[in-house]
């Protein structure tokens, strides 16, 4: 089989690799000839654990190939199914914005010579698959021509559920595949292809085209109320004395509720889950609906860096001036370089306004955040243990492993008010007390 597929970020990047690796002829496009280049001499423009040798892997099979869009080339017309995986971010009414879609399907319609499989992965809006559809179906080449019968396209919906960090491995290995088709033959292909990754077809889900759209924001809507509820448990519990550690293990172990998601932490940051619950408030509002949840699970998000700032308020003596905060860990969330959204930024700008100055470090996002926070009060360093050179507290941000296995004698050696602010439930309190230093938690306030 031969597939193309437009978009070179996270999920165009992983599916493209994946499919490679499972046998079949993959050609990735993308309109920005820079990072084209760089995957042709083997390079992967972020940091995404097995990718860069699985897409070596896929070129040295001539499997894998590149090719700009804005290059004439074949690979469009020859496919037998294009995915679109370009990014649909927030656009300035809160909506996803379409235009890069919209400028695939463009350039679909000025291209192609004949109706094909045009499959999106991007996370869209319901009715998004069909608008592209009737774009294709009224601008195409062979529908301005005078060829009858008309041409036909299928837009199918094929939502991705990979997280960054351990994208391939969710690819290769995924809890569900989600089609989205109203075509039986196209459903038939899409089953076809993904055979390799759901050999007994038990974990492939077939829909409508609009449930599938719908079923990607549902999906990423409840993640982010599990993480909204679990903060604010926590920060409940905090004042009343209660262990959280001990009543996430007992949420966890309730089959009902589940062991996943539910770790307090800074928010919910990144690329994905605060951008489509923006979407779907938006696709409520189109609709009269209030949507009183998804309102509450945002606000609590967007608090969720206040409250931070409260308890570090209260370990410095309720004056950021002249105080010095360490952090460890920028981007969003461990094993990415990933710096969307990331809460550790917001909190870095928070504390720079009101007058701390911040040292931070990064196993792999460190360059990219001192361009984005370019004040001089913030200082990138390279090691964690410099980081926490004469600043007053240190605030755990990301889960990396480099922080789990710390050395807790250095960094008390270092502090001045020799105080963790573990925003992770990384540590064991017990253990950083053994070195003199005092171990907070989300919603834990500081003893005055
Ligand atoms: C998320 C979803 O998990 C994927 O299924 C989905 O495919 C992807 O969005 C997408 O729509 O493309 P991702 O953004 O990579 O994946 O991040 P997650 O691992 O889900 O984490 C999201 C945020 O929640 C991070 O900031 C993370 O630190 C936070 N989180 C997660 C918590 O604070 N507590 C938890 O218990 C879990």
């Amino acid at each position: 089989m031969n597939i193309a597929i437009i978009g070179t970020g996270y999920v165009g990047l992983v599916t493209g690799a994946c499919f490679a690796q499972a046998g079949i002829d993959v050609t990735c496009l993308d309109k920005d000839l820079r990072k084209i280049e760089m995957l042709r001499q083997g390079r992967v423009p972020f940091h995404e654990p097995g990718l860069e040798a699985l897409i070596a892997a896929g070129r040295a099979s001539g499997r894998l190939a590149f090719q700009s869009t804005l290059e004439p080339d074949l690979s469009l017309e020859r496919a037998e199914a294009i995915f679109l995986a370009v990014g649909t971010p927030t656009g300035p009414d809160g909506r996803a914005a379409l235009t890069d879609l919209l400028d695939c399907a463009a350039l679909l319609a000025r291209t192609l010579t004949h109706g094909t499989l045009v499959v999106v992965k991007s996370t869209v809006p319901v009715g998004t698959c069909e608008r592209i559809r009737t774009l294709l179906e009224t601008e195409s080449l062979e529908a301005q021509s005078a060829v009858v019968p008309r041409p036909r396209f299928t837009v199918a919906s094929n939502p991705e559920f990979l997280a960054e960090g351990r994208a391939v491995e969710d690819f290769l290995h995924p809890g569900r595949i989600v089609i989205g088709c109203d075509d039986p033959a196209a459903c038939r292909l899409l089953r076809r292809l993904y055979a390799p990754f759901d050999p007994d077809g038990s974990r492939t889900l077939t829909m409508d085209v609009r449930s599938a759209e719908y079923a990607k924001y549902a999906c990423n809507a409840a993640l982010a109320a599990r993480i909204s509820m679990v903060n604010e448990l926590a920060c409940i519990a905090g004042p009343l004395g209660v262990d959280m550690h001990a009543v996430c293990k007992v949420l966890k172990t309730d089959p009902r509720i589940g062991p996943h998601y539910l770790r307090p932490g800074a928010g919910y940051g990144g690329s994905c889950l605060p951008k489509d619950l923006r979407a779907l408030i938006a696709m409520a509002q189109d609709h009269g609906e209030p949507a009183y949840m998804l309102h509450s699970v945002e606000t609590v998000n967007t608090g969720q860096c206040e409250r931070l700032l409260d308890t570090l308020l209260a370990c410095l003596a309720y004056d950021f001036k002249g105080r010095c905060v360490a952090l460890w860990g920028l981007a969003f969330k461990a094993g990415t370089d990933d710096l969307r959204e990331a809460p550790s930024l917001a909190l870095a700008r928070s504390l720079l306004e009101a007058g701390a100055r911040v040292r931070a470090y990064d196993p792999v996002a460190g360059r990219s955040a001192e361009a984005l926070i370019p004040d001089s009060m913030f200082e990138l360093c390279p090691d964690p243990y410099l980081a926490c050179e004469d600043a007053d507290v240190l605030v755990v941000m990301t889960e990396w492993e480099e922080f789990r296995e710390a050395d807790f004698a250095q960094v008390a050696e270092k502090l001045n008010l020799a105080t963790v602010f573990d925003c992770r439930q990384l540590y064991d309190a017990a253990l950083l007390e053994r070195h003199g230093l005092r171990h907070l938690e989300i919603g834990q306030r500081p003893a005055s």
